[in-house]
């Protein structure tokens, strides 16, 4: 199926570390989307107010984001367990979310066949998207998952201590009044402690699958 003038946009919604960024990455390799990490835009923000400590914080979040080049992301690491922290605080307040969201937007427009991930895409950020997942896992799982990653750059980070970041990070974003993290009515729940990656990619496509022939027929 090649999507070429036609729109297929799909939203990928869960908790830290649940897998939703490999779900994600993995479908939109498959059918030819544009890929957007939202997380990453929070980590950015966040990383902007560590390293330059902005007077006006917003002021100065929004020139960036005005200018700013998705791809370049990559290249900073935004993983650090202060970014993280922080993210989930800035996340909370509306001036940051209305520049972000606004980015998002563009992002969707410019990209008709795209999937986003992060944790208000298909309640707020592409609530028309033709597929929306939601991502879950047990802390557990999701700690070990962040625990190996994080280990290969600080080889001293503990274990408990990841646990304990993730646990208080998904209760900020669950309860924030802004934009909280919920499983949207359509959403499919992709359980990543059940499915290995080539489980959760078959699983994904079929309901992919199934709305691409309600649209476009096959
Ligand atoms: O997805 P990731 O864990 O990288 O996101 C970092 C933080 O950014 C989250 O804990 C959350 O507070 C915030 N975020 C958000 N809305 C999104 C994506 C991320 O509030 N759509």
């Amino acid at each position: 199926m090649k999507f070429k003038n036609k729109t297929f946009q799909i939203s990928c919604d869960g908790g830290a570390a649940t897998g939703k960024s490999t779900g994600a990455k993995m479908i939109s390799r498959k059918y030819k989307l544009k890929f957007l990490s939202s997380g990453l835009l929070y980590r950015y923000a966040s990383y902007l107010i560590i390293k330059f400590k902005p007077k006006n914080e917003i002021k100065f979040i929004k020139q960036k984001f005005n200018k700013l080049n998705y791809k370049k992301l990559n290249k900073i690491n935004l993983h650090t367990p202060k970014i993280s922290e922080l993210s989930s605080k800035i996340a909370k307040k509306n001036t940051v979310r209305v520049i972000l969201k606004k980015y998002q937007k563009n992002f969707s427009k410019k990209y008709k066949n795209c999937c986003i991930e992060g944790r208000d895409i298909s309640t707020k950020i592409l609530p028309d998207s033709d597929v929306k997942f939601f991502f879950k896992c047990s802390l557990n799982i999701a700690a070990k998952r962040r625990y190996k990653e994080l280990k290969r750059v600080n080889r001293k980070i503990k274990f408990q201590d990841v646990k304990k970041a993730l646990r208080i990070r998904n209760i900020s974003d669950i309860k924030r009044k802004n934009s909280p993290l919920l499983k949207h009515n359509d959403a499919v729940s992709i359980d990543t402690g059940k499915l290995d990656k080539k489980a959760m990619l078959a699983k994904m496509s079929k309901f992919v699958e199934k709305e691409i022939n309600k649209k476009y027929g096959n």
